[in-house]
């Protein structure tokens, strides 16, 4: 599966009315660099109840999630071709051992699914099995869907409405931008493992925001994003935290998990060339949570992003990626207290592994792995 990475183009996101009217004055989007003043940074900001637009692209209403990437066609275009790359890298759309259970058919459950593109690739693949896609966004297709899939619109930092023990396996990627180690901690890995049957699978795919072989720019654009993120609370680099996290719960076992390193640049070939292009529009999607911390105004930053991407072949940067997979336990009674025996020698053997591979990045210090 997955060696294709031929990604079709969508239509450019269409302005709505009310898009078009907040970018009428298109002089006053970027002020001029020589007379910049950081403390009135000109973006063209508005809100209409729902949403808010910043320099022509559409963010949820801050108050109702500390998400921080837009939420309009172009991010669903970046999430579909952010998709084909990891199909791509990992030449697989997951780890967990599932591949029987999804041919027999399971309930399958994808949080945060974005514009639902693994749910809707697996759900033709695997036609005897049902999928539900949840997204704070309505990102998601509404009516034009096969009939084992559906989405719901909710936040999942409040719990997801569905009885215990529903899934066979449950997904959630990329999600690190969304929530606080304590959202992670509480809420959000909690409800996964309720919901999952007993011998259900969950999966976590998450990347480490801290970019590794920066040059000067690119170290300077990833210290203001970790800076933007840790104001609200948001580890760049929660992958590592979650490997704990996941094995810190009783009723979990089998935990496994692996990392590819994603190249950024030419220098990693076609794959690299796309993934360099995705982090571009990543940068720019970010774009409006950086311009005050950064001191740049929109166009300032526009230029500031093509120089970083410049760097990523001079340096041979690469982005560190990781899956964990891990199995809900079935009720053992007797043999409960071995199975939990079991899972911290599965915990010491997974750290001893990620130890192994993240010295041989040189990225050790870099992380902060002990
Ligand atoms: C980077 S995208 C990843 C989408 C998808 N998982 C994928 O891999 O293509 C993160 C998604 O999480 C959603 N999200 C953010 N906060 C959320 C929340 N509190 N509840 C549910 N979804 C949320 C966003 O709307 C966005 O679609």
């Amino acid at each position: 599966m997955g060696a294709n990475l031929s990604v079709k183009k969508r239509s450019k996101h269409k302005k709505s009315s009310s898009d078009a009217s907040n970018n009428s004055d298109s002089s006053n989007t970027f002020a001029s660099s020589a007379s910049f003043d950081p403390s009135s940074l000109s973006q063209t900001r508005s809100s209409d109840g729902n949403f808010q637009y910043i320099d022509g692209r559409r963010y949820h209403i801050a108050e109702q999630t500390r998400y921080a990437l837009p939420d309009d066609d172009e991010e669903v275009y970046r999430l579909q071709v952010v998709h084909y790359l990891l199909r791509y890298v990992w030449n697989s759309n997951f780890s967990a051992p599932v591949e029987e259970m999804l041919q027999n058919g399971a309930h399958v459950l994808d949080v945060g699914c974005g514009p639902g593109t693994w749910t809707l690739e697996l759900a033709s693949e695997y036609q005897q099995s049902t999928f539900v896609g949840v997204d704070i966004s309505p990102m998601f297709p509404s009516e034009i869907k096969p009939k084992n899939v559906s989405f719901l619109q909710l936040n999942a930092t409040k719990g997801l409405p569905f009885p215990d023990d529903t899934f066979d396996y449950v997904f959630i990627r990329w999600l690190t931008t969304a929530f606080t180690e304590e959202q992670w901690k509480n809420a959000i890995l909690p409800e996964l493992v309720r919901v999952c049957k007993p011998n259900g699978w969950i999966e976590l795919g998450e990347p480490d925001l801290r970019l590794v072989n920066l040059g000067t720019n690119g170290s300077r654009w990833n210290a203001a994003l970790s800076s933007y993120l840790s104001k609200i609370q948001v580890n760049p680099s929660t992958c590592y935290t979650l490997l704990d996290l996941v094995s810190s719960f009783d009723s979990l076992s089998e935990l496994s998990t692996d990392s590819r390193d994603i190249k950024l640049g030419s220098w990693g070939g076609k794959e690299g060339a796309l993934a360099a292009q995705d982090c571009s529009d990543f940068m720019k999607a970010m774009g409006p949570r950086l311009y005050e911390l950064l001191g740049m105004d929109g166009e300032e930053y526009a230029r500031f992003v093509e120089t970083v991407m410049r760097e990523f072949d001079t340096g041979r940067s690469f982005m560190k990626y990781f899956r964990i997979w891990i199995r809900k336990e079935h009720e053992m009674n007797g043999l409960k207290g071995e199975m939990i025996k079991k899972k911290k020698k599965d915990k010491k053997m997974m750290k001893e592994r990620v130890d192994v591979k993240t010295n041989h990045n040189g990225m050790r210090n870099a992380v902060g792995i002990q």
